[in-house]
């Protein structure tokens, strides 16, 4: 956690905003007002519903930043999650996040039969199962090599279809190419001295039938950590979100090293891994983004039309303003979310429906953290490990 929060704290500081840093007349540097906060919420892109609102996660040719933002290559890994993972008694509150619908806009894949072979575009065979799922752009199959043998209940991966003209598998698919090879992975895993890394495999892709829906090959998950968070009475256990916290910043660390920022990190894009439920995995790259293309690193830019990006009660300040992702924006997400897991509740969350009301709560907040950890964790109840957080610094 303090990892978690010292690098967000720090990138912070490091605020990409300075390119529009002003003087606030006080002598000090104030943040530009946010162009977002009291005009029309505006989307560009797939804008999903719920409380998801995604932006087009831009074009692609983006790339490298050189600099690591995290570092925690040879920590142990945990013996929780899934069946292990470890929650708190269970108490009624709080609501599940609203359900995601496909947006009219995109069409989803037709029915595909069981059995149908899919070929790649190295023309490799893929052989489909059932449908195990319907996410906002596409559907998703139980797959295996082809073969004989029907693809049971086991099977070892998962492919997700989509039409040809929709834009986020395509965007997805861009980031799984460029950065989830298996033998990218496997390389980083060995030389980072990781059991795992949670970064879902490519395997392939290609276009099927006469209308050329698009597909992806990837490894197939179990169980997304929202179901067990609702289930866990919307607590996760002191130990459970600290490793949680380190499996994602190893997972950052690949992405972000691999030029891309993921941008919507939440318990519902948490998969545990079907076999080994002590393995976390982060997917949907529908908004991932390629921040610094070629080494050169996207310029801080506000736009309004693409203000609250992400899923709203966990996206950055930085999306709020329109801006583009970040590895700040994730380290910030990341920090949201696991203040929520342990404390069931941000403060912001009875009023999502606003999304300037969400924006300025975390702005103030970020201005003062130690009030966001006394609203969050009244009393007592706080993590011993939250207290650097809470610390405020004597005055004079
Ligand atoms: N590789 C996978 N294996 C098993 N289930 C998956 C896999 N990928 C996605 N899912 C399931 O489908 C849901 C939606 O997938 P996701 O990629 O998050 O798409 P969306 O853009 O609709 O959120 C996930 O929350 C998860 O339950
Ligand atoms: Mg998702």
């Amino acid at each position: 956690m303090s990892q978690i929060m010292s690098g967000f704290r720090k990138e912070k500081e490091k605020a990409v905003c300075s390119k529009t840093k002003y003087n606030d007349g006080t002598g000090g540097i104030a943040s530009p007002p946010c162009r977002c906060l009291g005009s029309e919420v505006t989307q560009k892109g797939p804008g999903r519903p719920g409380s998801k609102m995604a932006a087009d996660p831009g074009p692609a040719g983006r790339e490298v930043a050189s600099q690591s933002l995290l570092r925690a290559g040879t920590v142990k890994q945990p013996a929780l999650l899934s069946d292990r993972v470890t929650t708190m008694p269970r108490k009624k509150e709080g609501a599940a996040p609203a359900a995601r619908k496909a947006p009219a806009k995109y069409k989803l894949a037709e029915e595909f039969p069981q059995g149908e072979v899919l070929t790649d575009s190295a023309k490799k065979q893929w052989k489909l199962g059932l449908p195990i799922g319907q996410g906002g752009f596409g559907r998703l199959y139980l797959a295996n090599e082809n073969s004989s043998k029907t693809v049971g209940p086991d099977a070892p991966y998962v492919i997700k279809v989509e039409p040809s003209d929709n834009g986020p598998l395509f965007s997805e698919l861009k980031f799984y190419m460029r950065a989830a090879k298996p033998d990218m992975i496997q390389k980083w895993t060995s030389s980072h001295k990781l059991k795992y890394l949670g970064v879902p495999k490519y395997w392939g892709s290609g276009l099927h039938g006469k209308n050329g829906k698009r597909f992806m090959v990837m490894d197939r998950f179990g169980k997304d950590l929202q179901k067990i968070f609702e289930e866990s009475s919307r607590r996760f256990s002191h130990q459970t979100v600290l490793q949680l916290g380190l499996r994602l910043i190893d997972v950052l660390e690949y992405i972000h090293e691999h030029e891309y920022v993921h941008g919507d990190i939440k318990a519902s894009n948490l998969l545990l891994h079907h076999k080994h439920p002590d393995q976390v995995f982060l997917v949907d790259y529908g908004l991932a983004y390629r921040y610094s293309p070629e080494g050169v690193h996207k310029e801080y830019i506000e736009d309004p039309r693409r203000c609250h990006n992400g899923t709203i009660e966990f996206t950055s300040i930085d999306a709020h303003k329109g801006v583009n992702p970040s590895r700040r924006g994730d380290l910030e997400i990341l920090g949201y979310c696991m203040i929520q897991w342990l404390c069931g509740k941000l403060p912001w969350e009875d009023k999502l429906t606003d999304p300037n009301y969400v924006a300025s709560s975390k702005m103030r907040y970020s201005d003062d953290i130690p009030s966001l950890i006394e609203t969050c964790f009244p009393g007592k109840k706080r993590p011993a490990f939250l207290y650097p957080f809470h610390y405020r610094k004597p005055q004079g």
